[in-house]
């Protein structure tokens, strides 16, 4: 968002301000006050002129302008009501060489789920990819999807649902005490780099918000389901802020993961290339891996499919 726009709203969500104070405080002239309250308003946003000033009734409708409008966190937003594949827009901006980027769509015509699968995205979810360029080691990559989950986990608690992590992103809503779930988030994380250093890194979690369950794949739920309709663009907002957060301190990533975790404690059958394998969930490491205590002793699995027993 233009930086005269994004201060003359912020200087209205206090209350009205007139065309000339604007004008002082923004050093600008008042006819560009005028034209930029013209654009705002055209971008949706309900501004009102009266005798106090200009006055901000109503946020514009979800969308970039709405999302980047009070976003604590430095990423600028690409909105699409409509779009095949986030990561796949964002696939193109990280080529183009971009960062910080989000693409937000309102719906998804080919979402992408991992290992290849199709994920369903219809209107009224939070389907979003974000592009980085950080400055870690590859090794460390699966930190950033951690955080996606921890992140996506908190913004779903504040909208009043009790969301937990099954190893090792999908947030989930507990059914029961015995490890049950219905899945609300899915995450694919997408990179592009050499052994020693990422050029990009794509993080790209749905949730599944303001959906109804008939729309949903069996197995899954939605924020309207289990508690009503969220305000979009307060999660995602809450959401950014939280993993803006999160990779500026990659270290506090796996403590809140475990905290939110509903696999550790369970019995999981985890599916990876090197075969199956099967065991109480002890503990996550420092890069993610799930520690199990099989019959035949400790093992680690860095990657793979896994269901609670
Ligand atoms: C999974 O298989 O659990 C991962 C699903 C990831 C879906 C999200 S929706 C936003 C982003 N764009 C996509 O095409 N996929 C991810």
């Amino acid at each position: 968002m233009n930086e005269t726009r994004r201060a003359i709203l912020e200087a209205l969500d206090d209350g009205p301000v007139s065309g000339p104070d604007l004008a002082e405080s923004l050093e600008v002239s008042r006819a560009a006050v005028w034209k930029h309250v013209e654009e705002l308003r055209d971008a949706g946003f309900d501004i009102e002129s009266g005798p106090a000033g200009y006055d901000l009734l109503e946020v514009a409708p979800y969308g970039s302008d709405a999302v980047e409008f009070g976003l604590e966190a430095p990423f600028s937003v690409e909105y699409h009501e409509t779009i095949g594949s986030t990561n796949t827009r964002a696939r193109e901006l990280a080529v183009d060489g971009a960062t910080d980027v989000v693409v937000l769509a309102d719906e998804q015509t080919g979402g992408r789920g991992r290992l290849e699968r199709e994920w369903t995205a219809p209107s009224g979810g939070v389907w979003l990819s974000i592009v980085v360029r950080p400055a870690i080691a590859p090794s460390r990559a699966p930190l950033y999807t951690l955080a996606a989950a921890v992140a996506t986990a908190k913004a779903a608690r504040e909208a009043g649902v009790d969301a937990r992590i099954k190893w090792p992103n999908d947030v989930v809503i507990p059914v029961g005490d015995e490890g049950d779930y219905r899945k609300l988030t899915g995450i694919l994380t997408e990179m592009e780099g050499e052994t020693d250093r990422i050029e990009w890194l794509i993080v790209g979690p749905g949730t599944n918000a303001n959906i109804d369950a008939e729309a949903l794949p069996e197995g899954a739920t939605s924020i309207r389901e289990e508690a009503g309709d969220v305000d979009r663009r307060r999660f995602v907002q809450r959401f950014l802020e939280e993993f803006d957060a999160y990779r500026s301190d990659l270290e506090s990533v796996v403590p809140d993961w475990r905290e939110l975790a509903l696999t550790l404690g369970q019995r999981v059958r985890v599916d990876r290339p090197a075969g199956e394998v099967v065991g109480e969930a002890v503990d996550i490491t420092e890069t993610g891996a799930l520690v199990l205590e099989a019959d035949d002793g400790r093992v680690t699995v860095a990657a793979g499919d896994c269901e609670h027993l």
